[in-house]
């Protein structure tokens, strides 16, 4: 009988501390998709869907301030001309609605996402040039690995409001633009990152090789870097050492000569 009790209290004592184990598993599990780093493309949304009321209240308000956000896209400037190369897309500037490039294709450089996946894709013209840059890079004993191109609107749909959900709107509008307004619909913009780094968009990609070799010569091969260092304030977002944009040779070294911003390029910031 005692022997039966005591074996009781310690396989209840065992579940005990496997459930702990469990939380504190999830607990980590959560803090790596906090990390402020992480472009929210990279980010994996929590798979519990258990809410408190607290969090269905702050989902409401999140979703009430979506509701005003796509009513303020409305105010935005409407781009003429998204088929041009040197298009300027920000928070101010946006995409007409349901474009979408219509000369996407693949590189042929080493990708970090499954064949098929669309953000494998990048237009034509972008897509040669950044074939060349990984040429470049390689000859440099260098290895880049595409992440994510081309999204389409309701790609950066999720993405946006993943994000939102996830680390609120005002962190969510410094890494994540909303649709209709990102350049990754242009089909003109692609994350790249180190190989080494295992494909991780981290502000930490400038401290490898690769990141250091793409400020200096992404230039040479109609690339900008487009969300630079000191210039969150004209451009909007944080630092992105891992977001190419492809403007052409001319003014991708104009850019970087002058250490400048597109929207600086083109006198759209006073
Ligand atoms: N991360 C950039 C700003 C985008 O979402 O387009
Ligand atoms: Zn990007």
């Amino acid at each position: 009988m005692k022997k039966t009790v005591i074996f009781i209290m310690l396989t209840a004592f065992l579940i005990g501390c496997q459930q702990e184990d469990y939380l504190a598993n999830q607990l980590e599990k959560r803090n790596v998709q906090h990390d402020y780093k992480k472009e929210p493309e990279a980010f994996v949304p929590a798979d519990d869907t258990e809410e408190t009321e607290e969090k269905e209240e702050e989902n409401q308000n999140q979703e009430e301030n979506q509701q005003t956000d796509e009513n303020a896209n409305d105010s935005l400037t409407v781009i003429d001309d998204p088929n041009s190369v040197s298009l300027v897309v920000n928070k101010q500037r946006k995409l007409p609605d349901g474009f979408e490039p219509d000369d996407l294709v693949e590189a042929d450089v080493p990708y970090h996402a499954a064949e098929g996946d669309p953000k494998r894709l990048l237009r034509k013209v972008a897509a040669d040039a950044l074939d060349a840059l990984f040429v470049a890079a390689k000859e440099d004993d260098l290895d880049l690995v595409a992440v994510s191109g081309y999204r389409s609107y309701d790609r950066q749909k999720q993405i946006y409001e993943s994000n939102v959900a996830t680390n609120g709107q005002a962190h969510a509008d410094k890494f994540s633009a909303k649709p209709g307004t990102s350049e990754h619909q242009t089909g003109l913009a692609m994350d790249v990152a180190s190989a080494a780094l295992v494909a991780v968009l981290e502000q930490s990609f400038i401290e490898t090789d690769e990141g250091q070799w793409l400020e200096d010569h992404a230039h040479e091969h109609g690339f900008i870097i487009r969300y630079p260092e000191g210039k969150e304030d004209i451009t909007g977002y944080s630092y992105e050492p891992w977001h190419l944009r492809y403007v052409g040779k001319e003014i991708a070294t104009e850019i970087y000569q002058a250490q400048i911003t597109l929207e600086e390029y083109f006198g759209l910031y006073p």
